[in-house]
């Protein structure tokens, strides 16, 4: 096997170890109602675990600008410098507020991919849609109504648009995506938060979610991206601005086109590894639990090159 070949197959299980070490971090402060602390417990922890990785990493995707975020800062280089340049985007807690509150799907997430291939994507909203695979190319569109995708989803799956089931984050400003969505008769799944787990879940049948619309964090598209790139899917993305400094973050990441319509390799296109824990239970991932002398984790580990897909429990001694 080829050096570079051997070291990608060991990468992608040590990211695993990685998101293991930020969600066990984070789950001593499940239901502590104090969001920011679960927040930087998981990202001291998955720092220190990305330091020991033998790779020159760049966080791309990180826990915002150098002047915002002390650490896993957009830029800040990680690992031992040793290795392969690659990419990294990161949310070591992603369901910060899930996790505060005890609330299912919130998951730590890592996603490492050749440098140079992964969107900048800067501190705003993102427009988002996103099916899982086994659809013809473009069986949804981000500039068609909603209830044309649903119509046109539902043809391609041989079924009903009622058999249809939306995944869209429960706020106001999705409002009209629900109304819509209802009006043709379709199911809607809302979700608190952790948008990340909403576009995965449109890959798992088990889950029931055919369809992921609405705005999220830009940053947590890029990383749905780079689930989507290793399982199969379709998705699409535009950036949403709501003021100058939100156009001024785009223009710092060297994003110049304000409109584009990201598909999913403009958003990941390298060869990505993805790595995901799950903090509290979730509908493809188990919490984490501590019991007496262990605590035991639940991963998931995948590498677009290969499409493999491995489901990690794992059991640790503490
Ligand atoms: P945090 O874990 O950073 O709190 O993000 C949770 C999340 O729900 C993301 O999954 C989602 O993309 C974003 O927040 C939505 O933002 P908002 O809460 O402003 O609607």
């Amino acid at each position: 096997m080829a050096d570079a070949e051997f070291l990608d197959r060991i990468l992608t299980m040590e990211i695993g170890r990685c998101t293991e070490a930020a969600a066990v971090a984070a789950s001593k402060m499940i239901g502590r109602g104090d969001k920011n602390g679960a927040d930087q417990a998981a990202v001291a922890a998955l720092r220190e675990a990305l330091n020991k990785l033998e790779i020159d990493g760049m966080v791309v995707i990180g826990e915002g600008e150098r002047d915002e975020a002390p650490m896993l800062f957009i830029g800040e280089k990680v690992g031992t410098k040793r290795g392969p340049a690659v990419d990294i985007a990161l949310d070591p807690l992603e369901g910060t507020d899930l996790t505060a509150k005890g609330m299912g799907n919130a998951l730590a997430v890592v996603a490492m991919a050749t440098k140079g291939t992964m969107l900048h994507a800067p501190d705003t909203y993102m427009d988002k849609i996103a099916v899982g695979p086994g659809y013809p190319d473009g069986v949804v569109d981000l500039d068609a109504s909603v209830e044309e995708n649903i119509r046109e989803l539902a043809k391609a799956k041989r079924v009903q648009p009622s058999d249809i089931t939306l995944c869209v984050l429960d706020r106001e400003r999705h409002l009209h995506i629900i109304e819509a969505a209802r009006g043709i008769g379709a199911r809607i799944m809302l979700i608190p938060d952790g948008d990340v787990a909403g576009v995965f879940h449109t890959t798992d049948p088990s889950t029931g979610i055919d369809l992921y619309v609405g705005q999220g964090g830009a940053p947590e598209g890029v990383l749905a991206a780079a689930a989507l790139r290793c399982v199969g899917g379709q998705m699409q993305g535009r950036l949403v601005f709501r003021n100058d400094d939100e156009k001024a973050r785009a223009a710092r990441a060297g994003i110049t086109d304000l409109n584009r319509k990201y598909g999913l390799t403009d958003l990941c296109g390298g060869d990505v590894f993805f790595a995901a824990t799950g903090v509290t239970n979730g509908a493809m991932l188990d919490g984490v639990k501590w019991e007496p002398g262990h605590v035991t984790t639940h991963t998931v580990v995948m590498r677009s090159k290969t499409g493999t897909i491995r489901y990690i429990h794992a059991r640790t001694r503490r």
